[in-house]
């Protein structure tokens, strides 16, 4: 057996449970300066199975240390995706700062049985800093009223009204709730059902606020959704808006997308974390997740990114760029300027040899067509470029390697260039199975994974333009394992 962490496609600067299946982040909470990140898991199979929440830390956002498994299911049924809060006023009772775990609890037998009750919010808590988890013997704390979609809880404090606000996927709309303590809900309004995508079910919902460029705080709410994304099966759409304590008002009609890529699902963000928001996903996609190459574990998160507000001609959008934290991963770059890609430009022939994991970060002078080609000598390769009569960038994995396990996979998948700015910058995070493409300072986002049957170890940059590179960034990142 190969190396724990070093075997074939696993990915390097992104944190897999070391065995077994995984989907969904969970429960991420920043305390005593430890980041948290929970997230589903079955410990039995590289199957999606009866969920648990497995447990793993972090001192900075990029080195993760896998802990024991924090939530078992239970008489109660499966522990679903949820968040975790740091009660620092004691309102459960459960101790000050206990950490707090808020959760759907997911009946396998009622959901047989058809019944339409059988998910419902429970809560655990922690004192002993996320070490050991105690269910509260009340649960479940908020019942099912009848919706057979009725999951996810994000929590968060509003301090206006010295509440806990629930922001829950309830099928095809959100529903928000209210609590003093933790313990006891109420229903305070929707939001959605005539609103944003509809091609799937509502999940992993998240609420935050987001300075603007004015300072002023802007409501953000996340809801993932599956099917129905804008490159088909899983994707992250968000709203821009106000909350008063009891209702979202959205500033418009628009359905905006967190990442356009196939692999970036059911991303919230951390609590607890003051103005920073940050946020990480899971990187796969329902269509296809089960059933891609593994061996002994299977699927991964993305890289932890920065959420901030940014403003394109008349449109806010909220962009994504890599924390700042995974310098700490980076190789001294090597910086090149003002190259002319006349047809084809193979970047080690200016910068040396390439080792993947790989960043690079490239400023285009202008608006131009170019397509930046990683490939290996299995004549594999992946496609990441800009489209300039569409607008449109894109990914494409259709000749990736391992490609024909699942109909979808095989594909070139786009998404819109929002910024209006003459000038184009392109930062790309290249793990040996995934790409995660930062266009206009991270306006434009797409994440995609790739199965080569021998690792890519080429990146040429083509353009049928005589484009310049005024400026290429290529550092190696250190493997986190
Ligand atoms: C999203 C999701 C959640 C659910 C969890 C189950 O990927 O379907 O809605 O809580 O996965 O594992």
């Amino acid at each position: 057996a190969q190396q724990l962490y070093h075997e074939r496609h696993r990915p390097q600067i992104h944190f897999s449970p070391k065995q077994k299946w995984t989907n969904d982040p969970n429960g991420m909470v920043y305390h005593n300066g430890t980041w948290h990140l929970f997230f589903q898991h079955y410990p039995d199979s590289t199957i999606w199975g009866p969920m648990h929440w497995g447990h793993a830390t972090s001192k900075d956002l990029v080195h993760w240390q896998e802990q024991p498994i924090a939530l078992y299911p239970d008489s109660l049924g499966y522990i679903f995706s949820g968040s975790a809060v740091v009660d620092k006023n004691n309102t459960a009772g459960f101790g000050k700062n206990a950490l707090v775990a808020i959760f759907t609890h997911h009946d396998p037998q009622g959901e047989k049985e058809k019944r339409n009750n059988f998910q419902n919010q429970s809560i655990a808590y922690s004192t002993d800093e996320g070490r050991t988890w105690t269910k509260y013997a009340g649960n479940p704390v908020l019942k099912n009223p009848g919706i057979t979609d009725f999951r996810d809880p994000k929590v968060c404090w509003y301090e206006p009204q010295k509440k806990w606000i629930m922001t829950l996927a309830t099928k095809d709309r959100i529903t928000f709730y209210s609590s003093p303590d933790l313990k006891g809900w109420t229903k305070e309004s929707e939001f959605g059902k005539e609103l944003g995508a509809h091609g799937g079910v509502w999940e992993c919902p998240d609420l935050f606020q987001l300075d603007d460029d004015n300072g002023k705080k802007v409501w953000v709410l996340i809801v993932s959704i599956n099917p129905g994304g804008p490159n088909g099966g899983s994707a992250t759409q968000y709203f821009l808006g106000d909350f008063d304590g009891s209702r979202f008002a959205p500033v418009d009609t628009n359905t905006r997308w967190i990442d356009y890529g196939p692999d970036n699902y059911a991303g919230i963000t951390w609590s607890n974390t003051g103005n920073r928001k940050i946020f990480l996903g899971w990187m796969s996609n329902w269509l296809y997740a089960n059933i891609v190459p593994a061996t002994t574990w299977r699927n991964a998160m993305t890289i932890a990114r920065e959420l901030k507000l940014k403003r394109t001609g008349n449109e806010m959008y909220v962009a994504s760029e890599p924390v700042a934290e995974l310098k700490k991963i980076q190789s001294k770059p090597v910086v090149l300027h003002n190259i002319q890609v006349q047809k084809s430009f193979d970047v080690a022939s200016k910068a040396g040899k390439i080792t993947f994991p790989a960043r690079l970060d490239l400023n285009f002078e202008k608006n131009s067509d170019y397509s930046i080609v990683l490939s290996n000598d299995a004549g594999e390769e992946v496609a990441i470029g800009y489209n300039k009569a569409q607008q449109q960038y894109y990914i494409d994995r259709s000749r990736s390697g391992q490609t024909n396990f699942q109909k979808d996979f095989p594909a070139r998948h786009v998404a819109p260039r929002l910024s209006k700015a003459g000038s184009m910058d392109l930062s790309l995070i290249l793990d040996v199975n995934s790409v995660e493409m930062f266009a206009d300072s991270g306006l434009t986002v797409m994440t995609s994974i790739y199965f080569p049957t021998k690792p890519f170890t080429h990146i040429r940059i083509e353009s049928p333009e005589n484009v310049t590179i005024k400026k290429l960034t290529v550092s190696s990142l250190k493997s986190i394992w």
